[in-house]
């Protein structure tokens, strides 16, 4: 089995032999030597600029210090037992077939593990300082194994851009499957924010998903998103995709949006969009917004898909 553990964990801790004042700096040299890693962690924790700021500005120097010295100490031995453990369980595991990679980097402490898709295969990101702040840092192996077995599964239920419509259906309808239990005994506001973390994370297609809800006077207000941030906080009735498909009632498909004139652009990446209104009693209460980086990115099965999505969002 070819080694899946890179452990760049040297470059976060680099972070210590710098002023506080300048860590928000340090975070930019750190983003330059793990692009793709640290630029999707951004999006997947919601960050932009000033919330990546207050959130270093919240870091305290004497824990980091502390994880760094514990990590130098016993971080050698803790990858040896992954290691040997992993050769024992490889074949079970299916390991050698999925094509992913272990980075051992730190983050903000959000989380102990980010599962990262790239271009070159997925990466699973193990946040020293997630594990660190959970107190789970002395059971490496488990935090490890945890995070291989989300993997194991995410990679089972996973829509790639590539599938036709019948693979696609399958896998929606394993996530389909799942929904509820993840919706479980959540506030509104905390079911947008699964339904959307939900979506980026198993659907590679889906590359901005969020809602809008609406407020008096025929206005969409922006609600939660995983993605880049947008300007359009607010869209009136009949306005870009989103006001038309509110205007319309009715779910607002478009393949290419260099083609579609009322369209209000987020992100340059951005090559085509769906909007599916939330109806519930007869009336308009937001939409869910998905873009695509990829031309023509819905078919019929997404469609299919997230229409189920907000009815089920709508009936829990
Ligand atoms: N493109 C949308 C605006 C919302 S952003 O994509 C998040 C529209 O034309 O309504």
């Amino acid at each position: 089995m070819r080694s899946i553990f890179r452990d760049f964990s040297y470059d976060y801790f680099d972070i210590l032999a710098h002023p506080k004042e300048q860590w928000y700096d340090f975070w930019q040299t750190y983003r330059e030597k793990h692009p793709k890693v640290l630029q999707e962690y951004m999006l997947k924790n919601n960050l932009n600029e000033s919330t990546l700021k207050e959130k270093l500005e919240s870091l305290e120097r004497r824990e980091l210090d502390k994880l760094s010295q514990y990590w130098q100490r016993v971080g050698a031995i803790e990858k040896a037992k992954v290691l040997k453990t992993l050769g024992k369980r490889a074949d079970a595991l299916h390991l050698e077939r999925e094509d992913f990679v272990i980075h051992i980097l730190g983050g903000l402490g959000e989380r102990e593990h980010f599962i990262i898709p790239t271009s070159k295969g997925n990466v699973v990101m193990i946040d020293l300082l997630g594990c660190w702040l959970s107190g789970k840092i002395e059971d490496f192996p488990s935090i490890v194994f945890g995070a291989l077995d989300d993997f194991i599964e995410y990679s089972h239920v996973h829509v790639r851009h590539f599938m036709s419509d019948d693979e696609r259906r399958k896998r929606f309808s394993l996530l389909l499957h799942r929904l509820p239990t993840e919706l479980r005994d959540k506030t509104f506001d905390e079911k947008l924010a699964t339904i959307a973390c939900f979506l980026d994370k198993y659907v590679e297609h889906y590359n901005w998903s969020g809602f809008y809800l609406t407020t008096n006077d025929r206005l969409l207000s922006l609600g939660a998103f995983v993605g880049e941030p947008t300007e359009h906080l607010e869209i009136p009735f009949g306005s870009g995709i989103c006001g038309q498909a509110a205007e319309t009632m009715d779910v607002f498909v478009v393949p290419d949006v260099s083609k579609e004139e009322n369209y209000l652009a987020c992100s340059l990446k951005t090559k085509s969009e769906i909007v599916i209104p939330l109806i519930k009693e007869g009336q308009v209460i937001g939409e869910l917004d998905i873009d695509s980086h990829f031309p023509n990115g819905f078919g019929a099965s997404d469609r299919e898909f997230l229409e189920k999505v907000c009815e089920a969002l709508i009936r829990s």
